[in-house]
């Protein structure tokens, strides 16, 4: 069975609780789902998954959420070669805070990216502004998600 981790960062839980709901849509499409929330890079280097769904909320003024910030430290420092991995974004912000809107996302992506790592589809962006639960716009983007890119195994 195929591995999808899904790399949690949150502040407040938001982005726990899209990971939570929308794992059973993929262990529906045939996937062995690990929900990671503390990730470090090993996970994704060590063990590599045959995809990898980012769910990371902005917290500050653009900046990741704490027990993230460890995870990007590394990449960053390491600078380890992400060519087998595939990977899909979530990205939770509020455009309130204008400039920095999903910030932590967008900067994520362009690291994965750096490193050779390939996302497939867009990026989804969650603005509070707009969606008061999470959930309401993860489960059909993630139901679109899967069928626009054949991950159904
Ligand atoms: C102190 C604070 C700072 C925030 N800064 C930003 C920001 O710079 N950009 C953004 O898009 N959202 C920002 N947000 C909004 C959060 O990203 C948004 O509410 C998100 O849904 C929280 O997800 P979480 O529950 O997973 O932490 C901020 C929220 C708080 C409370």
């Amino acid at each position: 069975m195929p591995k999808l981790k899904i790399v949690v960062g949150t502040v407040y839980g938001g982005a726990l609780d899209v990971a939570e709901q929308v794992s059973p849509l993929f262990e529906q499409a045939g996937y062995d789902v690990v929900v990671i929330e503390q990730p470090s890079l090993k996970d994704l280097t060590d063990d590599t998954p045959d995809l990898a769904l980012f769910c990371v909320s902005t917290t500050g003024s653009g900046d990741f959420p704490g027990d993230f910030v460890p995870f990007v430290r590394e990449l960053k420092s390491q600078s380890p070669s992400l060519g087998a991995l595939r990977y899909g974004l979530i990205a939770l912000g509020d455009s309130s805070y204008g400039d920095t809107f999903c910030g932590s996302g967008r900067a994520l992506d362009e690291i994965l990216a750096d490193l050779g790592g390939q996302r497939l589809g867009e990026r989804l962006e969650i603005d509070a502004m707009e969606t008061f639960m999470a959930d309401d716009a993860a489960i059909p983007w993630v139901e679109g998600w899967i069928e626009a890119e054949g991950l159904a195994t």
